[in-house]
């Protein structure tokens, strides 16, 4: 199976009207940065939009893809059509407040975990010389109103890059441990890759690099569970935009808003704030909320 990063994305991104609520339409803040205490950011702010079921689901099943038929036209079904939809194009909205310049997903998203990826020529140089950052001048020169990096994360090395798109470059974050073969594939495809972490991509060192490397200033996650869990487990998220469609799935294992390692017990759950909820008469809700800083 040959994953399509572009496809994928533009499959969950409609072209939408961007309507700002009043809260969506402020610059957000940390409580700490509204009472003066906190005013640097020190990494990128981190935004994570997800479409789910009302039991919280953001598939129909594991290992059926929605940008694959016939889960896209199945998940399309959940939300009846509405004049009042409270859908919106988050990406324009994120990029409008907060000059946001990356979409972040996982390689879960483009790749089944039972797909077998085509296999890619064996690399018989000197493996020392791939495993550090590739950012080909004549990729990350260029800087056109504002540039957008389509970011995956991918330490096994799953996704096969077989289109382009004029308005976006592609970013791979892999690791030490992603093999050989792969990061010379991204090599010889001019496809920039971030080397942060050692048996897999270490998120907080990821999204560090992308603003010092690349001078981004915020990445938008348009992931399943298990990458937006692994981003709450490391404490990256700022801020969440979910959408609720009229529907049930169920099903234990099916991949939900945040899936990762579970809490311990006795740990705290992460306390959001309620920047704006809307309905529409489809039944559908979108809600807007901001991560409390404890
Ligand atoms: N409804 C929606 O809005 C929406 C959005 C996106 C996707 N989806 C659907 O959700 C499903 C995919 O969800 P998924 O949870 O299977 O895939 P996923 O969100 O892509 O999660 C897997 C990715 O997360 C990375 N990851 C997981 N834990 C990590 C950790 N602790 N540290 C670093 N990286 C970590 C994995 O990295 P490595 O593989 O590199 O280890 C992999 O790239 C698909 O069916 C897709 O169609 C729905």
């Amino acid at each position: 199976m040959r994953g399509s990063p572009q496809d994928g994305f533009a499959a969950r991104a409609p072209s939408l009207p961007v309507e700002l609520s009043a809260a969506a339409g402020r610059p957000w803040r940390s409580p700490a940065q509204r009472t003066g205490e906190d005013p640097v950011q020190k990494r990128p702010r981190v935004v994570v939009s997800v479409e789910a079921s009302v039991d919280g689901k953001v598939a129909l099943t594991r290992n059926a893809l929605l940008m694959h038929q016939p889960s896209t036209e199945l998940w399309a079904s959940m939300t009846p059509e509405s004049s009042d939809s409270v859908a919106i194009d988050v990406t324009e909205l994120v990029k409008q407040q907060y000059g946001c310049n990356a979409i972040l997903e996982g390689s879960g998203s483009l790749v089944s975990e039972d797909a077998i990826p085509s296999e890619l020529p064996t690399y018989d140089g000197d493996p020392d010389t791939l495993y550090e950052h590739f950012l080909p001048a004549e990729v990350i020169e260029q800087r056109t109103p504002l540039h957008m990096w389509f970011t995956i994360v991918d330490s096994r090395g799953r996704v096969r890059w077989t289109e382009r798109h004029e308005n976006w470059d592609a970013l791979v974050l892999v690791a030490r441990s992603t093999p050989a073969d792969y990061l010379s594939y991204l090599r010889r495809e001019r496809i920039c890759y971030l080397v942060v972490g050692e048996e897999r991509v270490d998120l907080n060192r990821a999204v560090a690099a992308m603003g010092t490397e690349l001078g981004i200033t915020c990445v938008l996650s348009n992931a399943g569970g298990g990458l937006n869990g692994a981003l709450l487990r490391a404490g990256l998220i700022d801020e969440l935009h979910l959408t609720l469609a009229p529907a049930l799935i169920g099903g234990l294992g099916t991949p939900s808003v945040m899936d990762g390692s579970p809490l311990s017990v006795g740990e705290a759950p992460t306390r959001l704030e309620l920047l704006s909820a809307q309905t529409d008469a489809g039944g559908a809700v979108r809600l807007h909320y901001a991560v409390r800083q404890s």
